[in-house]
């Protein structure tokens, strides 16, 4: 059993082993994923752990070939199960703490398609509501920013590619998206109105 104490070591040294770019990534998608966790009227408790469980979501990228990240072209299947697994660690590393241990499903799940095309090929109905909620809004923020092979696709762009492929997310969930990124306004709110601590 970890302590509170015990807690906050794993959080510490979390922050000293998963990388920065992971960690800034993890809070971007945050933010979105907190606009459209408000954009559903969803409860304070389930704001605050999409807000958790975004954060976490690809820690588990840590233990991933760094030539597996970055790989510009198609994984092989081999690379394409390495791939997967940073989801796995990612929830493990929830698991570790009492307080997030419930939050290791939802983020065990941040890759799932409501069409079954996701890690482990789970449909609609048995995909957590915030994983449905990480992975719209991961896959915005993966699009908008650069990568080593590509630039970041305007806001524009990256709504018409998501439209294209609007069949593998929530209904509900994506036209949520929608509204709250037509604001353009994705600064995050929920420092204000939540704590997480
Ligand atoms: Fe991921």
């Amino acid at each position: 059993m970890i302590d509170r104490q015990g807690a906050i070591k794993i959080s510490q040294m979390m922050e000293t082993i998963i990388p920065k770019d992971v960690i800034a990534h993890g809070h971007r998608v945050g933010n979105i994923a907190y606009r459209v966790a408000v954009e559903l009227k969803l409860s304070d408790i389930e704001k605050r752990d999409v807000v958790i469980a975004s954060r976490i979501h690809d820690y588990g990228k840590a233990w991933v070939k760094k030539e597996i990240l970055r790989k510009p072209g198609k994984l092989t299947a081999d690379e394409y199960e390495e791939m997967k697994l940073h989801a796995l660690y990612s929830s493990q590393i929830a698991k570790m703490h009492k307080k997030l241990r419930r939050h290791g499903e939802m983020i065990l799940y941040h890759h799932e398609k409501i069409d079954g095309s996701g890690y482990y090929g789970l449909t609609d109905k048995q995909i957590p509501l915030i994983s449905k909620i990480i992975v719209v809004s991961d896959i915005f923020d993966a699009l908008s920013s650069n990568r080593d092979y590509r630039r970041a696709y305007g806001t524009d762009e990256v709504i018409k590619i998501m439209s294209n492929e609007s069949y593998k997310y929530d209904r509900r969930v994506f036209e949520a998206f929608l509204r709250i990124v037509d604001c353009k306004n994705l600064k995050p709110e929920y420092d204000r109105n939540l704590s997480l601590n």
